[in-house]
């Protein structure tokens, strides 16, 4: 069923691509479709030193997501590659495969971008994705997950930064932070409180990749620096 480790039950040492970043930049490349603030929060923790990690190549499915804009800005290869130009799914995915090698990306980061990616995609970067979802994972997977607490009366969501697997928004957690839902929220108001706690995460986790301290153990991230940042686990709803 998975690409990563949980189907094997094994214990998955630091393998060596993490750990070899250790003393360099990791190669990222990011995948948008849209307005790109997550891109751009992880482009701000690499020019701040938070995070050591060099963006190889901004892809977009569509042409139009101001997330390229963000990116070109910075003097970084933004690359279109609409897939409905593309006959198939895999010949898509095929074109981004190519791209990502071509620049030695060595982490796929899902930056909002708004396609499925089919196992063909997920084998060729295997334990090499990382995606950011805007809730408590595994609860509200799949589009419009604020709108989905809300109506659901939950009173505290978040945001999820997780592995990709072959099933949408359920691979291996690595962090999560937590919001308040109020009672009067709206589904804006609610989205702006969890993607300032997306902004802070994500850069985070990727610096776990980039320092190889994250382990996948029976479908579970292991994270050898938790104890150094407990705080970045759970934000509580009275710190937000
Ligand atoms: C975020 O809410 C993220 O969780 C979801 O898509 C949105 C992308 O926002 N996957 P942005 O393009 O990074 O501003």
């Amino acid at each position: 069923m998975l690409s990563l480790s949980a189907s094997s039950g094994q214990a998955l040492s630091k393998h060596e691509p993490q750990s070899a970043y250790m003393n360099s930049s990791l190669p990222l490349g990011v995948l948008i479709s849209g307005s790109g603030t997550n891109l751009q929060a992880i482009i701000d923790a690499i020019e701040r030193g938070e995070l050591t990690a060099a963006i190889r190549v901004v892809v977009s499915n569509r042409s139009d997501a101001y997330g390229l804009t963000r990116a070109r800005r910075y003097g970084l290869p933004a690359v279109v590659i609409p897939h409905k130009d593309f006959s198939s799914r895999e010949a898509f995915e095929a074109e981004l495969i190519r791209t990502l090698q071509d620049h030695n990306v060595e982490l796929v980061v899902l930056a909002g971008f708004m396609r499925l990616l089919s196992p063909f995609f997920i084998r060729a970067f295997p334990q090499r994705i990382m995606n950011i979802h805007p809730a408590l994972l595994p609860a509200f997977p799949g589009t419009h997950a604020q709108r989905q607490a809300l109506e659901r009366g939950v009173r505290i969501s978040g945001a999820t930064v997780h592995f990709v697997d072959e099933e949408m928004d359920h691979g291996p957690i690595i962090t999560q932070a937590a919001v308040p839902v109020y009672p009067d929220d709206t589904e804006k108001g609610l989205s702006a409180r969890i993607l300032a706690q997306e902004h802070r995460i994500y850069p985070q986790a990727i610096q776990l990749f980039a320092e190889g301290r994250l382990e996948i153990c029976d479908g579970k991230v292991i994270n050898h620096n938790e104890a150094r940042f407990p705080a970045a686990t759970l934000r509580s709803p009275e710190s937000a």
